[in-house]
């Protein structure tokens, strides 16, 4: 399996790449490609897939990890770059209202409908249940909160405001054979359910998990735990992870941890 990062918060070393707020990864096995979430902004994303030679075109699966706009605002760009069908792994849930009340109220969903994505190729596949939907590729399903989570955010339903579980965040679940890896956009869910999580799945240990672990601003407490229960034997975190909380996991976990930024690449 190989992953090259595309979208990220942090730029990297590498000429011609920009980085901002997001998160898109390009991740090959077994000869198939499948694009996991597109960022923010479509232009920043098709122009860092340019720079990395990655083009729509040779795209043949996308995989959304929730319906947050930091993961979905590149859909339609990307889409468009593309201009031929293709098949989108995602949960049901992604299309729901968002509203995120901090700083300020502002929408934090998908910025476009079903409809209009559709019109532009994407063909849906929505499960809440765990499947294969190409060989080697496993969209994790519903991710059971066995402990803490990191959900934000609320839903606006009937004009009324509820907190949002976040509960379309799933994870791709790549199969190495003796072992898997996982690759989670937010990772909202919680670190150590999504681990835990897609060990049951396929009753393999991981070997990576890899993408944005949502623990800005989170206590010595719960990294603490990170530290002690987390069944990954690496982690490549980015994105939402915090810089604060990287720095002291970095601390703790030593070469078992490494960062994210735009162009890195990560083989196993
Ligand atoms: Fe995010
Ligand atoms: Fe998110």
């Amino acid at each position: 399996m190989k992953l090259t990062v595309i979208y990220e918060n942090h730029a990297g070393f590498k000429r011609n790449l920009l980085g901002a707020h997001g998160f898109s990864t390009l991740v090959e096995h077994g000869g198939i490609k499948v694009l996991v979430d597109t960022g923010t902004d479509g232009e920043v994303l098709l122009r860092n897939m340019e720079a990395l030679e990655i083009r729509p075109e040779e795209i043949d699966y996308l995989f959304i990890t929730h319906g947050h706009y930091d993961h979905t605002g590149g859909l339609k760009a990307f889409l468009e770059a593309r201009g031929k069908r293709i098949k989108v792994i995602a949960h049901p849930g992604i299309f729901r209202r968002r509203i995120a009340l901090k700083p300020h109220r502002r929408k934090i969903g998908i910025p476009f409908t079903r409809e209009e994505l559709e019109e532009l190729g994407a063909e849906f596949i929505l499960s809440e249940k765990p499947f294969e939907f190409a060989p080697g590729f496993i969209s994790s399903g519903e991710i059971e909160r066995r402990t803490w989570d990191r959900a934000v955010g609320y839903l606006e339903e009937n004009g009324e405001l509820l907190r949002d579980p976040v509960i379309d965040d799933i994870a791709l679940i790549v199969d190495l054979g003796d072992s898997i890896a996982v690759i989670t956009g937010c990772g909202h869910s919680g670190v150590l359910n999504i681990a835990w999580h897609a060990e049951d799945v396929l009753g393999k240990p991981v070997k990576a998990l890899i993408g944005g672990l949502h623990l800005s601003g989170a206590s010595k407490e719960l990294l603490d735990d990170v530290v002690e229960k987390i069944d990954a034997e690496k982690l490549y975190a980015g994105h939402c992870t915090g810089i604060d909380s990287y720095a002291y996991l970095k601390a703790r976990l030593g070469d078992r941890i490494e960062h994210l930024h735009v162009g890195k690449t990560v083989e196993l």
